[in-house]
């Protein structure tokens, strides 16, 4: 029996609808592999800000970073600027736990259709691959003069050889694994100090890997492919911004971002990773036991592999798709199944105890 201690933070809204169904997926599937997990519960959120000043205790990271991984559930609630929830949550983990990939796998699936109309399920099949702990989301600049005519903000872009390389090593793994394929997302004709410098890292790390096949494309022009042929692309490595954009995308090429899924990684795996749906709270049907919870289930998903376990997650991620190529799925994807329904759903389809 392989045991796992996981720290669920369900967060804010939908968040805290969508975390118990990914746990009852892990422990029916973990019955099957010998795997047990213990889950402790931290009430991190939105509410917690507004009770007592802040998203998590002080020694908040402390309390988790023994822990084997992290999953999470959504945070942001009107009423609280979500800087505050990002910043006073989400990215003090990502960064102290070195968490410098954001993996995000996009399928369309049977059962979920795509607004586009040349994507069937089968057709789109790709990871985009973020670097996230630097980038042009930095703490490094200022304002001045505020509410003056001559009211000016700065905000500085931090690209390292060693966060470039790190997240183009593991894109370039990762595509030896898949379909060999990486298109590396730029902007070194507008942008010509930070893009240039990745376009050259990332070059270097493509020599060492010559057996995938490396394009790159300008953000624009890669953002307009994304829409007109989603099908060509296989491993997208972008930089924190422009990957968190492509990510978003598409996952809407996709079909609903109720379905995406997120992995923040660090594979050293010197410290907890952290797996999250893509989706935020979303407060307009929030309590309403609606929400869609196959993004936090399919993120338990890319957990179960990152601890090693991939054919756990397969089965998962296979009774996850084969309830909605059946016919059941949350309203989002057009369905008639509620939360709770379309767990069961799930559940069903995961094979007994062996
Ligand atoms: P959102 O993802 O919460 O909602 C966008 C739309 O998609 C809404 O109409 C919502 O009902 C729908 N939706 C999202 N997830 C769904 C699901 N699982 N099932 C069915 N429908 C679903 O994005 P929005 O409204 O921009 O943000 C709401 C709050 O969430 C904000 O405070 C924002 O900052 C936060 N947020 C947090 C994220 C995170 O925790 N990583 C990511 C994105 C937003
Ligand atoms: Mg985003």
């Amino acid at each position: 029996m392989t045991r796992y201690r996981i720290a669920l933070v369900p967060g804010d809204g939908i968040g805290t609808e969508v975390l118990p169904p990914a746990e009852a997926a892990l422990e029916a599937v973990g019955r099957r592999h010998g795997i047990e997990f213990a889950f402790d519960a931290f009430d991190w959120s939105c509410q917690r800000y507004l009770a007592e000043g802040a998203m998590m205790p002080a020694d908040g990271l402390d309390r988790i970073r023994g822990h084997d991984a992290v999953l999470l559930g959504a945070v942001g609630w009107p009423g609280v600027p979500d800087h505050v929830s990002l910043w006073g949550l989400l990215i003090p983990i990502r960064r102290e736990f070195q968490q410098y990939v954001n993996l995000r796998p996009v399928r369309v699936l049977e059962g979920v259709p795509s607004p586009l109309r040349g994507a069937g399920a089968g057709d789109v099949d790709l990871v985009v691959v973020r670097e996230n702990v630097e980038g042009e989301y930095s703490e490094i600049g200022g304002r001045m003069g505020r509410g003056t005519a001559e009211e000016l903000a700065v905000q500085e872009s931090v690209f390292t050889r060693r966060g470039i390389t790190r997240v183009a090593e593991y894109a370039y793994a990762l595509a030896e694994d898949r379909g060999r394929h990486v298109t590396s997302a730029t902007k070194s004709n507008g942008i010509v100090h930070t893009m240039p410098f990745w376009d050259e890292v990332v070059a270097e790390v493509a020599a060492r890997h010559p057996g995938v096949r490396s394009d790159k494309e300008h953000i624009d022009a890669l953002a307009a492919k994304l829409v007109l042929a989603p099908g060509r692309f296989d491993v997208i490595v972008g930089s924190n911004l422009f990957g968190d954009i492509l990510s978003d995308l598409a996952a809407a090429v996709a079909g609903s971002i109720g379905v995406a899924p997120a992995g923040n990684l660090n594979p050293e795996r010197e410290f907890p990773s952290m797996f999250e749906p893509v989706h935020g709270s979303a407060p307009d049907i929030a309590g309403q036991g609606r929400a869609n919870p196959l993004g936090a289930i399919w993120s338990a998903v890319l957990m179960l592999d990152h601890l090693g376990h991939p054919e756990a997650g397969a089965e998962l991620l296979a009774a996850a798709t084969g309830a909605l190529a059946d016919g059941v799925s949350t309203a989002d994807l057009g369905g008639t199944a509620d939360t709770a329904g379309y767990t069961r759903a799930v559940l069903d389809r995961i094979g007994p105890p062996r």
